[in-house]
């Protein structure tokens, strides 16, 4: 059976400091990012049209592989433009990009896209991410027309990374786009240290958005998806920014807070994932409260997972990020339905709500 418990998420000591670093930030935009557009031709680098950020040829950066185009019937308006090129590795059992100028001991993020779009004729394909000697996530493409994303946010362990593509005799490993994001030695992403990198398994926007949203938004270039949201659910949004407590270890950003998902009906929201098996999850749940309550009306839930008590008496404040976060242990020996239920208290005369949900595996490095 699955075991949660909840840890406290506040940390005080690192008040003053992150002060200081929203301001870096902000002068810094988009310093601490490396953007690779994979098998793009040429040397010169370019702006994105959607995000501003700025992408380069992925030559100066690894030196096999052969370049190739999507085939462009599959490049839906979704898919960023990064998709059109990739860089396939048919020879070889390793290859590798190396990212220099790594600062030893900070946190990173770093993310692949993977868009076959029927560039070899072919439908599927395996093959298995490596960052440096660490195994990372098997990539299994089986659909050409769908992008696939993987990220993990890790510490760097040297003054460079190596980020790996290994055949496994499933077909040519190849990639779209590599991104790593500086995080730095702050308190966001606390969960991650020298010895857990945590592995993205999903990163949700509840409530009606137009978009995804990612950089500028975020300033980390986290990409929060759009989420179809449930029949069973209502959408609501603030038209006033969400503010964040000095010190919030999370920093989701305001537009993502701005939208929620609460109750069409009834005091409950329910929602699943399918879990691995011996994984250890982390489930960071966002909320802010977007009415001004007076003293008699309130907005208190319980959350339960798998109908067991896990958080009781959650109160979002009012336009200001509250956050909550879950351990979870699977041991099944099958994939397991882990199912979350935010639920009203008897005292609450509010339905439950939630802006955004974020889950991640740990994954033990060396
Ligand atoms: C940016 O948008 C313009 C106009 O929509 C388009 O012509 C151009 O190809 C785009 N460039 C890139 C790099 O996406
Ligand atoms: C691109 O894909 C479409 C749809 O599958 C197919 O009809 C077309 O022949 C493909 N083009 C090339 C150049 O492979
Ligand atoms: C990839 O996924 C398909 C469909 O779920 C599955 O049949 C196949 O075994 C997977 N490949 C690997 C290498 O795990
Ligand atoms: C590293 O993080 C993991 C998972 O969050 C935790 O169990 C472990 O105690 C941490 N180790 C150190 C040295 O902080
Ligand atoms: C926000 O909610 C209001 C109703 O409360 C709705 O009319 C409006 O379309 C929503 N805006 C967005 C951007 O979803
Ligand atoms: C709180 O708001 C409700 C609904 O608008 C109202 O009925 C109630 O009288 C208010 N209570 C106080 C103490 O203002
Ligand atoms: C999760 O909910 C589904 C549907 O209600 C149910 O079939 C399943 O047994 C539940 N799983 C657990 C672990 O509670």
């Amino acid at each position: 059976m699955a075991g949660y418990s909840c840890k406290p998420v506040h940390n005080m000591r690192s008040l003053i400091f992150l002060g200081f670093l929203a301001v870096a930030l902000q002068v810094n935009a988009q310093q601490g990012f490396v953007s690779i557009d994979c098998g793009m031709d040429g040397s010169t680098s370019y702006i994105d049209n959607v995000t501003g950020i700025t992408y380069d040829p992925d030559a100066e950066y690894i030196n096999s592989g052969v370049n190739y185009k999507i085939n462009k019937t599959y490049l839906e308006t979704a898919v960023p433009v990064q998709a059109e090129t990739l860089r396939a590795f048919p020879d070889g059992d390793r290859n590798c990009y190396t990212i220099d100028g790594i600062i030893q001991g900070d946190k990173y993020l770093i993310r692949g896209l993977f868009f076959h779009g029927n560039y070899d004729g072919l439908t599927s394909v395996a093959f298995e991410l490596h960052l440096g000697m660490n195994f990372w996530q098997l990539v299994n493409i089986t659909e050409p027309s769908y992008p696939f994303w993987e990220e993990i946010i890790t510490v760097a362990q040297d003054n460079s990374f190596s980020v790996c593509l290994v055949n496994i005799n499933s077909g040519t490993p190849f990639i779209s786009a590599l991104e790593l994001r500086h995080i730095g030695s702050t308190n966001v992403f606390k969960d991650v240290n020298q010895t857990s990198s945590l592995v993205l398994y999903a990163r949700v926007n509840m409530g009606d958005a137009a978009r995804d949203i990612r950089y500028p938004d975020d300033a980390y270039d986290r990409i929060w998806w759009l989420f179809i949201a449930s029949t069973d659910w209502s959408d609501i949004n603030s038209s006033q920014p969400i503010q964040t407590s000095p010190g919030d270890a999370f920093q989701v950003p305001s537009a993502v807070m701005a939208t929620a998902v609460t109750p069409a009906n009834g005091p409950s929201l329910i929602f699943s994932f399918g879990a691995d098996t011996g994984v250890v999850y982390y489930v960071y749940m966002h909320f802010a409260e977007f009415d001004a309550l007076n003293q008699t009306e309130n907005r208190i839930f319980d959350v339960f997972v798998n109908d067991k008590l896990i958080v009781s008496s959650v109160k979002p404040e009012y336009l200001l990020s509250t956050h909550i976060s879950l351990i979870g242990t699977s041991t099944l020996e099958t994939e397991v339905i882990q199912n979350f239920t935010l639920t009203s208290t008897s005292g609450s005369n509010f339905p439950p709500i939630l802006n955004a949900l974020e889950i991640y595996s740990v994954l033990p490095v060396q």
